[in-house]
């Protein structure tokens, strides 16, 4: 069977950004707290959070028992036109612990669709607001942003890799350099960095910003991009840049919500509300999926008119909303209070740290960088010149295979490693983790 399964899956399931040429298959069969388990008996420590979403641990008794709860009265209730009290609960918990001032919530299944629903309520903003400015179709994004995969996330996304094939099918984007402290020119100190980087998107807002819907960012983190951490500052700065041009700011959350870089949200750290927050991933204590998009009052009033004026949001996902994903968030929401799960990171974040300012000695190790429970290192040639190894030396994806001969599961990048476990992680498995990775760089570089 297990010799099935896995023909089966190098063959029938065609799997996400995978080379399936290259596949090795590994299935997994259960999971408990950080560690899944797989159909040939290994164990291994979900090093990436099972990509961002998983927050409180797998198989957690209160999310498994509230699904169960929720199975047993409705599965499924449409959002166009009704409602399910479980996600009733769910828009207005998600109102009360998202920054103030964002009041209305609109669900859909994955953070690409969020993003979608966020940039055409932009654009669907300014032909409706009190003084409309049609000639705003635009947006503003930053290097190598990510914000999924669908046509409209894609178009604001800067993954070459990813993107550059399908460009004919994207719209076109102003696009700025990311605010990416590895790019700071010489007298440029850290103090100073923020200015710098707004300066670059003052000039380019100064010349189009009355083309601009919106502006959109990862705040504090660009993920994909691979862990492009902007400088303190920043953020504050992009929301008063985005008033002062009259743009709105779209922050993509889909990643770092949730207590990823130490607070709830990324967007709490620099104290600013954005006009449009988006939430998926980690929404549903990686469970089930679900997303959000979040605005204020001021937005949501322009859509707002009788039926045959035309104003509503046409727009809409069969399984937005979904009362099992509801379910699962409110209950992973309500963790958050019941576990103190925000309380109990400051020692997983030093822990992590300390350990991360060890492998920054390792001769091949350049940029160490962190932010709360995100941990990013790059591999290099030459730490001097910063040179990196030749792409077909695999070094970041060698440190992925080492690491799973130490029982941790790594996303495998080419030319760095990160790692961002689930946050119910204890300090003794941040440090299986930081053995693993520690083991896979000295392996795979030397
Ligand atoms: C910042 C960010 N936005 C959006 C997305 C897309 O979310 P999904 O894969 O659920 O469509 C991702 C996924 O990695 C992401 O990291």
């Amino acid at each position: 069977m297990h010799n099935d399964l896995h023909d089966w899956d190098r063959t029938h399931h065609w799997h996400a950004f995978t080379q399936m040429a290259e596949y090795e298959p590994l299935v997994i069969e259960s999971a408990d707290g950080v560690w899944l388990f797989d159909t040939e008996g290994r164990r291994l420590l979900d090093g990436a959070g099972s990509m961002w979403c998983n927050v409180h641990g797998h198989n957690h008794p209160a999310i498994n028992t509230a699904i169960e709860r929720q199975l047993h009265r409705v599965a499924h209730a449409t959002s166009l036109g009704m409602s399910c009290d479980t996600t009733v609960q769910l828009a207005k918990r998600l109102v009360d612990v998202t920054p103030a001032g964002l009041d209305h919530v609109f669900f859909s299944s994955d953070g690409s669709s969020a993003n979608e629903v966020a940039l055409k309520a932009a654009f669907q903003y300014w032909l409706q607001c009190d003084d409309p400015q049609p000639q705003k179709t635009k947006y503003l994004t930053f290097g190598e942003a990510y914000h999924g995969d669908t046509i409209g996330a894609a178009s604001v996304g800067g993954i070459g890799k990813f993107h550059d094939l399908f460009k004919p099918l994207l719209f076109e984007v102003v696009r700025t350099p990311s605010p990416d402290m590895r790019r700071l020119p010489s007298g440029v100190t850290g103090d100073d960095a923020a200015k710098f980087f707004l300066d670059e998107v003052e000039a380019l807002l100064r010349e189009q910003g009355n083309q601009l819907a919106a502006v959109v960012i990862e705040p504090l983190v660009q993920g994909a991009a691979g862990m492009v951490m902007q400088p303190p500052g920043f953020i504050r700065g992009l929301r008063k840049l985005a008033d002062q041009y009259n743009v709105l700011l779209i922050t993509d959350e889909v990643a770092t919500g949730f207590g990823r870089t130490g607070t709830m949200f990324a967007c709490e750290a620099e104290g600013i509300t954005p006009d449009f927050l988006t939430l998926g991933k980690g929404l549903t204590g990686g469970y089930l999926p679900m997303a959000a998009t979040l605005t204020s009052t001021r937005i949501w009033e322009t859509f707002l008119g009788d039926a045959e004026s035309g104003r509503a949001l046409y727009h809409g996902h069969t399984y937005s909303g979904n009362p099992l994903a509801a379910a699962a968030a409110l209950a992973s929401l309500h963790l958050f209070s019941e576990e103190h799960t925000l309380e109990t990171l400051p020692p997983k974040v030093e822990r992590l740290s300390v350990r991360l300012a060890e492998l920054a000695e390792h001769p091949h190790v350049a940029n160490a960088r962190q932010r709360g429970m995100v941990v990013a290192l790059d591999l290099v040639a030459d730490k001097q010149t910063g040179e990196p190894f030749p792409p077909e030396a695999r070094v970041g994806q060698r440190v992925a295979q080492i690491a799973l001969e130490h029982e941790v599961w790594l996303r495998p990048r080419p030319d760095m490693t990160y790692a961002f476990p689930p946050l119910a992680i204890s300090l003794e498995e941040i440090d299986l983790l930081m053995d693993a990775m520690t083991a896979g760089v000295e392996a795979a570089t030397s």
